[in-house]
């Protein structure tokens, strides 16, 4: 048994959702949670910046006592992740390939979809993750850089006509190519995956790369024996902007209330 916290770190908000599914399966875990709010979105980065500031993230993060990192981001982890385990003295879980065993497990036409911000997509982190597992599986990649700006305004659900309009028009490629496995790639997306499944259709399954790292993460600390199992958990949320508008906007991605104090970090001294 290991007390200690599990880190995790996003660029915004979006990460929460993968907090989420770490409380679902490890309830009696600690969580300390940092959301970059002050720099989000990354998805238009390039690789120098996202370093810079994911290490900056990380280093924030190690101040703490931790057992374990999950990047709950997927510009770093398809950017980023080789040099941030090379340096850290923790594991770290991205959410790559977590992901793509999940999806190699469910497709059965061998046709997937991958929908992600552009630094993702650039990377071809998922193309390559796919290829070592099974050469055999085709992967089709695409931008969706509207996407995060509009969950960010709450701009999510059915019925709403943006983003409806703008789903239906980034997701058309991959309907036309007949998918049947869509990677939701960036920890923003399954709060649009009622739109999503409603462009694509009931047969497409839809893989939650958020939770697919929990899942990760949780199956991590098993085999080390290092799981909290004693009482319930807590979450503490550090944020790099006012925490008065993480707090407004946090119960959306966690599906519960930010319970607890949400404090600002200056992240420029990391
Ligand atoms: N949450 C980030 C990700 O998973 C996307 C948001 C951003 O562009 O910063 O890629």
């Amino acid at each position: 048994m290991d007390t200690r916290s599990i880190g995790v770190f996003d660029s915004g908000l979006g990460g929460l959702t993968a907090v989420r599914q770490l409380r679902r399966l490890m309830p009696s875990e600690n969580i300390i949670y940092f959301g970059d709010t002050a720099r989000v979105p990354y998805g238009n980065r390039s690789r120098e910046t996202l370093l810079q500031y994911a290490r900056q993230d990380m280093r924030f993060l190690s101040s703490f006592d931790l057992k374990a990192v999950v990047i709950a981001c997927g510009t770093v982890s398809t950017n980023c992740l080789e040099e941030l385990r090379a340096e850290s003295g923790v594991p770290v879980t991205g959410v790559v390939e977590p992901a793509v065993e999940r999806a190699a497990a469910l497709t059965r036409s061998g046709k997937i979809g991958l929908a992600a911000t552009r630094a993702s997509v650039a990377s071809g982190a998922y193309e390559r993750a796919f290829r070592r597992l099974d050469p055999a599986l085709e992967v089709h990649a695409l931008a969706c850089p509207l996407f995060v700006p509009l969950v960010e305004e709450g701009r999510c659900r059915p019925g709403d006509t943006v983003i409806e309009t703008v789903a239906a028009e980034y997701l058309a490629p991959l309907k036309e190519v007949g998918v049947d496995t869509l990677v939701l790639g960036c920890t923003h997306y399954p709060l649009l995956a009622e739109v999503i499944g409603g462009v694509m259709g009931p047969e497409v399954s839809l893989v939650d790369v958020g939770a697919e790292a929990a899942r990760a993460c949780r199956d991590l600390l098993a085999a080390a024996d290092a799981l909290a199992n004693r009482g319930e958990g807590s979450v503490r949320f550090y944020t790099s902007d006012r925490a008065v508008n993480f707090r407004r906007l946090a119960a959306l991605f966690l599906g519960e209330e930010a319970a607890g104090a949400v404090e600002q970090v200056d992240i420029f001294q990391y």
